[in-house]
Order: C-alpha cells, then structure tokens, then sequence
C-alpha cells in the first residue's frame, strides 16, 4: 500500500510516500480501514521536527497520522461493535497517512450520517481536545464566561462550538479570517489579538483555553477572575504568575477516544456542532499539506485524501 513516512527528523524535505505491505490486525479487538481520508495535525511536525523526542518518543521511519476516516475492511475475532463495510472515524494515534490503517475498537466510532469522509477526518482530535479541556479538566458550565485564545484555530473552533453549546458566554481571540469563522461558529465577542490588547477588553473569565502558549498565553492571566482557571494545550502556564494571580493553569494532554467524543458527536447529529475543513490535499501532497500548516492563518482542518 501507499504510505507517508518520515525517513528522518527535520524539515518537509524528509517526508517520502513509499509502498509497504498492508498492516494487520495484532490484536482481537482491532480492525483494519481502507482510509478515505487523514487530518493534519500540528503535532504530526512536531513529531517531524523532533521536538516530541521525549513526550511521544517514535521509531524511524515513521508513518503519521492521528485520526482518519474510511471503510472497515476486515475486524478481529473480538470486535463486537463494528463489521466489515462500516463507515467509521478511527483515532489512530500514528500511521493515519496510508491507505489501510488499524486501530483498536475503542478508538473507533462509526461515521456520523451526513459527514463526509473528509469532514469526519477533521473532528476527531479537535473534539477530543476541546471536551478534555473544556469539560474534564475545566469543569465548564452554563453561565460561565470563557476566554478561547484562537478560536478561529481548528481545536479552537471546536471549542467555540462546544462551549456555546452549553451555554457559556464565549470571548475568542482570533485575526484575520478567523474572526469571521469564530463569529460563525458562536463566539459572543471576537478580539482581533493583532489590532487589538485582549487585556485592555476582557475581564474577570471563569477560564481561559488557550491554543497558542508562548507569550500570547502569559498575557491572559490578566482577564481572569481571582480562582479562575487557566488551562493550555500548548506548553505549561507558568505556576510563579498563577500564585500571582490566584488562579489555577496547568497544561491539557487531551484524553481522545470514542468515549470522550460523545458529546461532540451527539451535537453534529443534533445539527449543533460543525466540521470546519481549511484545506484538502491529496496522499502524496502530504509535505504540502504540512508546510501549509506551518505557515499558519490555517482556519479549521487540513486534510488528505486518499484515492
Ligand atoms: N495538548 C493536546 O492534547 C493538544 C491537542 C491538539 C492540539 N494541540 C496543540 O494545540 C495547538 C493548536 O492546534 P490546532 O490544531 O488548533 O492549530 P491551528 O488550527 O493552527 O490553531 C492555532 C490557533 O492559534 C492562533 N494563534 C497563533 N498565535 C496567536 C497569538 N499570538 N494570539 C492568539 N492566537 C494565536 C491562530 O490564529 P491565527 O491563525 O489567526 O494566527 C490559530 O487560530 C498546536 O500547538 C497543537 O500541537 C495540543
């Protein structure tokens, strides 16, 4: 089959496709999907890049890929919840930019009707990520105002809409098209961070989500009410400015799988929650479809298709 790998750490230039046999199942409860479709995601370059050498340690040569979407096309003796010619997401961790991909059945769920293959492969970790961050380790409820640094970002998009969903007051941070996309998607206020001080426009947030880290984050201890929360996806807020502060911030590993993605796929069957595709590229284009990230201004997913 046809795969992306990366024969080294470094720049785009180190991505090849190459033929490999097809995976097979290792494990009773796997199952094998003919992928119609792969999401980007920013840590497929940090991978890349080796700057996850000590958090997510991989071999070389190595095949990315987090999340796709496609065809069961055959399961182990200890599946029960999926047969072979169903429509499904699977959260795959790595080898997601191939044409055939295995994954553990808990880690996946079957293809919301209406979704496209491609539109499937986008929501995946951007779901998972915003009900980590949101609800299990923010305890977001009805009423509560909420900062979303990027929301018009593809995990930060999904934030907005999940967030309205239940009801919070959502205040996101975004520029140029993003401000549009996020006001779309919910967002009660939009600050566009290059033309405008998000400190000097926002106060007293019951939490802050942030999406970009880096000094951008350390600004939005500020907006915080005393005993809010600020949480990141990015890198860990600092403790010293959060004793400061009296607020609580701390880093989000988010907690992907079927389980965890309940909710947002109960609100895109209740027509609540939409996938938002930035880019589409096809298998072979993937060191395109990375570099495109990495330009940034990307506004929602990057995805490949597979033929
Ligand atoms: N911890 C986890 O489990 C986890 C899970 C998923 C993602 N992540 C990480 O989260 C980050 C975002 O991922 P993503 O897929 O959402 O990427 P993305 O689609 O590129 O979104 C990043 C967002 O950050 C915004 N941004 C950049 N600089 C900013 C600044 N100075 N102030 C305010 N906003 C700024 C961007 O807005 P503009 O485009 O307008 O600049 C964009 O909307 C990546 O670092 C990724 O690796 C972590």
């Amino acid at each position: 089959m046809k795969a992306i790998q990366y024969k080294d750490y470094g720049s785009s230039e180190v991505i090849e496709q190459v033929e490999v046999p097809v995976p097979s199942i290792q494990n009773g409860h796997d199952v094998l999907i003919l992928v119609k479709a792969a999401g980007v995601n920013p840590i497929d370059i940090k991978i890349r890049m080796g700057f996850m050498k000590a958090a997510r340690p991989v071999e070389l040569p190595f095949i990315p890929g987090g999340e796709a979407a496609g065809i069961i096309v055959s399961i182990g003796d200890a599946v029960t919840t999926f047969k072979v010619g169903d429509e499904v997401i699977a959260l795959t961790k790595t080898n997601g930019y191939a044409e055939y991909v295995t994954a553990s059945e808990d880690f996946v769920l079957p293809k919301p009707q209406g979704l496209s293959f491609v539109e499937a492969a986008s929501i995946g970790v951007n779901i998972g990520t915003a009900q980590s961050v949101l609800f299990k380790a923010g305890k977001l409820e009805k009423g509560q105002k909420l900062l979303i640094q990027g929301g018009g970002g593809a995990a930060g998009g999904a934030m907005v809409q999940m967030a309205k969903a239940t009801g919070a007051y959502v205040i996101a941070t975004a520029s140029g098209k993003g401000v549009e996309l996020a006001k779309s998607l919910g967002a009660d206020e939009v600050i566009d961070y290059k033309l405008e001080d998000v400190t000097a426009l926002v106060k007293d947030v019951d939490l802050v989500a942030d999406t970009a880290g880096g000094e951008a984050q350390a600004k939005l201890f500020k907006v915080l009410r005393s005993g809010g929360t600020l949480l990141s996806i990015v890198i860990p807020p600092s403790q010293e400015l959060a004793a400061q502060y009296h607020i609580k911030a701390g880093f989000v590993a988010s907690n992907i799988s079927a389980q965890t993605l309940e909710n947002g796929i109960s609100l895109i069957k209740a027509g609540t929650f939409k996938p938002v595709v930035s880019k589409i590229f096809k298998l072979g284009e993937a060191a395109q479809a990375q570099d495109f990230l990495t330009a940034g201004g990307i506004n929602g997913k990057v995805i490949l298709t597979v033929d």
